[in-house]
């Protein structure tokens, strides 16, 4: 039997922490899928199909990664639809922790499926989308933190923004 985990998340973009946490939960499972779940009442930076191909770049190399995009749709649903059994997130500290414990409890209330939190590396302790976001906005150099077709995808959405 194959043994599936969903990594959902709303990736917008996709950052190096991301790609440590999906990277780990290949090793672990024998299938990871990458869910990009979005709300179509919030807009982001960058479309869902957007998020999707950054995240191509960001772990196609894993063979058995696959990145699919979801619209409006409930996690545990999604992880029904798959036939994945586990819920995988990183987690930075415990502000992470205290966000994420609400989530994972209503979904297995929900279905049953339990989520398996892996620790974040510390070298990504200190990044997220949106700080990412906001530094590049200011001007700040974001190399390091995304990798350089993130970096350069949001430099360029920058652009027309401004
Ligand atoms: O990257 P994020 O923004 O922390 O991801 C949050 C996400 C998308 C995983 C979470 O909001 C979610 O699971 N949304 C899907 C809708 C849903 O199932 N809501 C109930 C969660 S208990």
């Amino acid at each position: 039997m194959t043994r599936r985990c969903v990594c959902p998340g709303s990736y917008d973009p996709v950052t190096l922490g991301h790609a440590d946490v999906v990277e780990r939960a290949a090793a672990l499972w024998d299938e990871v899928v990458v869910a990009v779940l979005h709300n179509p009442a919030k807009a982001g930076m960058f479309s869902p199909e957007e998020r999707r191909k950054l995240l191509e770049d960001a772990v196609g190399h894993l063979p058995n990664v696959r990145v699919e995009v979801f619209a409006n749709r409930l996690l545990v649903d999604v992880c029904t639809e798959v036939g994945a059994e586990a819920i995988i997130k990183g987690l930075r500290g415990d502000t992470d922790f205290a966000y994420e414990l609400p989530m994972a409890l209503m979904n297995r209330h929900l279905t049953g499926i339990e989520t398996v939190f892996l620790p974040g590396d510390p070298r990504f302790a200190h990044i997220s989308s949106s700080l990412i976001k906001e530094v590049a906005r200011l001007g700040g150099d974001i190399s390091g933190l995304v990798g350089d077709g993130v970096r350069d995808a949001l430099l360029a959405r920058l652009q027309t923004e401004s």
